[in-house]
């Protein structure tokens, strides 16, 4: 079959095509519109703070150890007046330092520390105005913004979260182009008729379109060509989870221990700058500490009566639990233990039985921390290498985790993420580790390169990440 629909009367199809774009362009403004309504810019630094500050007591849609934070500014708005200050204002202090307004005697605030069984809220001195309304901003529009974290491509730059629905807009066209494709197809076809009946010719019998074969062809080739792009994206992004923050099973805090306390990254995860693994520190870390410090101000005894229960210790002994102890004993000790978080007049008893049940669930096994950061097996990744002979800190790839009270998984971890750092960083040869690169030396005394970057000493050959 030629494609002689170009004999076609033109003004007829392009009319029809015109009208088909003006079509698709009202479409696409329609969806860019629908969009335009949440600030994207704004609803995801909102997101990133709510979830390293405030996601470890809140959800925005359900209570958790603190109330649902949806719509919590219209509450404090609606009832937060107090000693001629306005709701928005003390809604600011509340989320920087909560006990000074307990202090003030406010009552809204206070009726809702009574309800929450005295539970204290961390103070954030560090947040501004402006990210105090980013979070609120997510949490009344959690469900609004874009879902995808961000579009990474391979060699490319960092991630993009990008406002512009480009693949709502990929739809629309591919959509568009096939209903395009179709009506010229049939505008072709009756043209052809038309002229052959003008011109008295036989035609064979009309083929309805659901039986055109090549129509049938086409329609499977591009279900096939869409299967193999989806099944593909969502493989490469398998494992690569970019903010992935879950909750652990002992609520141990970055915050309070590498930033408040500044306890450095490497007393607990001594493995990163000898291994190719940082590991996750065993309990007896926690214990050179937690023997003594027996209650934090955020959550007092009960996320650390889960570190005693996990090795099996008795915090009012000071010794180990018997072999042979029995559960009830050891849940009276734990429940002796946790009743020092309560005055004796008011102990909130559902709490207290779900706080023992979780520490005593996790009596003598060992901690199942979920794993945050993975690569996928292909991938040689070696800690050593960059914080010890690369001089690389922490929190060029980790972000700032002394401030995270959950640890989110900061960069993309991809391939592209990977190679960039590599061709930008310059490695310095006068660590002693880079004295075989002698031809480096040279070039560089002779002023035949001025700098040497990691991509120079092969950092971007596959056989060096890849297995
Ligand atoms: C360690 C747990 C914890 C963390 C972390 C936390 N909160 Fe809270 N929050 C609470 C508790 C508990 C309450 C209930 C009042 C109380 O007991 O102090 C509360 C109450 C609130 C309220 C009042 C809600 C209402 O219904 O009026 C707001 C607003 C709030 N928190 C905001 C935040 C923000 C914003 C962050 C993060 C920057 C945050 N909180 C982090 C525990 C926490
Ligand atoms: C007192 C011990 C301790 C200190 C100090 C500490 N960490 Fe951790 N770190 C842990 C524990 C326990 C976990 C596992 C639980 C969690 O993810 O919060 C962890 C998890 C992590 C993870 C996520 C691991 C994963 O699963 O992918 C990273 C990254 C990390 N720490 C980096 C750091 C950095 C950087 C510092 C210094 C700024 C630091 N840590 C200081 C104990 C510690
Ligand atoms: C070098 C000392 C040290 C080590 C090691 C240490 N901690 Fe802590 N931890 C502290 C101190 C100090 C506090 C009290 C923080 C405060 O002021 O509330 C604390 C508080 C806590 C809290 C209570 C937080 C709160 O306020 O509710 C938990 C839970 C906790 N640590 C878990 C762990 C775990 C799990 C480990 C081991 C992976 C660990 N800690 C290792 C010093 C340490
Ligand atoms: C060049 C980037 C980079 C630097 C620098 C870096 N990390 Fe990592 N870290 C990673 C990657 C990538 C992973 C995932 C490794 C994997 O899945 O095999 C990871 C994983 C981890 C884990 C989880 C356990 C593991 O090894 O898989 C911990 C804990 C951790 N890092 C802590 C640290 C600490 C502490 C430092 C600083 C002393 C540090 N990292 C420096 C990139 C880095
Ligand atoms: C923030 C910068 C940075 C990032 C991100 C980074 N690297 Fe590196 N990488 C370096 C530096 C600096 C060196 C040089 C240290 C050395 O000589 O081994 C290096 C060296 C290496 C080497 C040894 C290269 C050689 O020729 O000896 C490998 C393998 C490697 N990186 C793998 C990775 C992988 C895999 C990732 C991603 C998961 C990654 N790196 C991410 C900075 C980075
Ligand atoms: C600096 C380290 C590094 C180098 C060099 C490197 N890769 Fe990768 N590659 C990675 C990482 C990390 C991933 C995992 C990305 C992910 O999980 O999305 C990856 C993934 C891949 C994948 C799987 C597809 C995907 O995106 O997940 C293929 C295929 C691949 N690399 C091919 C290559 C080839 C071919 C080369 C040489 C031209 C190369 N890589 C060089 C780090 C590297």
């Amino acid at each position: 079959m030629t494609f002689s629909w170009l004999q076609a009367p033109k003004h007829s199809v392009r009319s029809i095509s015109s009208l088909i774009l003006l079509l698709i362009l009202s479409t696409f403004h329609l969806s860019l519109q629908a969009q335009e309504s949440i600030d994207q810019a704004k609803w995801d630094a909102g997101k990133a703070l709510f979830k390293s500050q405030c996601q470890s007591c809140h959800l925005p849609d359900k209570k958790m150890t603190g109330p649902a934070l949806q719509n919590a500014t219209l509450r404090w708005e609606a009832d937060g007046e107090h000693q001629g200050k306005s709701g928005k204002e003390w809604l600011y202090e509340w989320v920087r330092n909560n006990s000074s307004v307990l202090e003030s005697g406010h009552p809204y605030a206070n009726n809702l520390y009574q309800e929450y069984g005295k539970s204290v809220m961390s103070l954030f001195p560090q947040l501004s105005n402006e990210d105090i309304d980013g979070i609120f901003y997510y949490a009344n529009n959690y469900d609004k913004g874009a879902k995808a974290v961000g579009v990474t491509v391979p060699g490319g730059d960092a991630p993009v979260s990008s406002t512009f629905p480009m693949k709502t807009f990929l739809w629309i066209l591919i959509l568009g182009l096939g209903l395009v494709a179709f009506i010229l197809y049939r505008v072709f076809n009756s043209l052809k008729r038309l002229a052959a009946a003008s011109e008295g010719k036989a035609l064979p019998p009309a083929v309805p379109f659901w039986k055109n074969k090549k129509l049938i062809t086409l329609v499977v080739l591009a279900a096939v060509v869409f299967l193999a792009y989806t099944t593909a994206g969502s493989a490469m992004a398998l494992g690569r989870q970019q903010s992935y923050a879950p909750t652990q099973p002992i609520q141990y805090n970055h915050q309070v221990h590498a930033g408040k306390y500044q306890i450095d990254c490497q007393y607990c995860h001594s493995g990163a700058s000898e291994s190719k693994h940082s590991n996750i520190p065993s309990i007896n870390v926690c214990m050179n500490c937690h023997k003594n410090v027996q209650a934090g101000q955020i959550n007092g005894r009960k996320e650390i009566a889960k570190i005693y229960s996990a090795i099996a210790y008795n915090p009012n002994s000071g010794t180990y639990f018997a072999e042979d102890a029995s559960d009830e004993d050891i849940k009276a000790e734990l429940t002796a233990y946790l009743m020092q978080d309560y005055e004796s007049s008011a102990v909130n008893q559902e709490e207290l039985d779900a706080t023992l049940a979780a520490a005593f669930e996790m009596y003598d096994k060992p901690v199942e921390w979920v794993r945050i950061h993975n690569l996928p097996d292909h991938v040689y990744f070696n800690h050593a290498q960059h914080v010890n002979a690369g001089k690389v800190e922490c929190q060029t790839c980790h972000g700032n985790i002394q401030e995270m009270d959950v640890v989110a998984q900061h960069s993309p971890l991809s391939m592209g993420w990977c190679i960039n750092c590599h061709r930008q960083t310059e490695v310095d040869l006068g660590n002693n580790y880079y004295q075989v690169y002698e031809k480096f030396h040279e070039d560089l005394k002779s002023g035949k390169m001025d700098k040497v970057t990691v991509e120079d000493i092969g950092g971007t050959e596959c056989q060096k990440c890849h297995y």
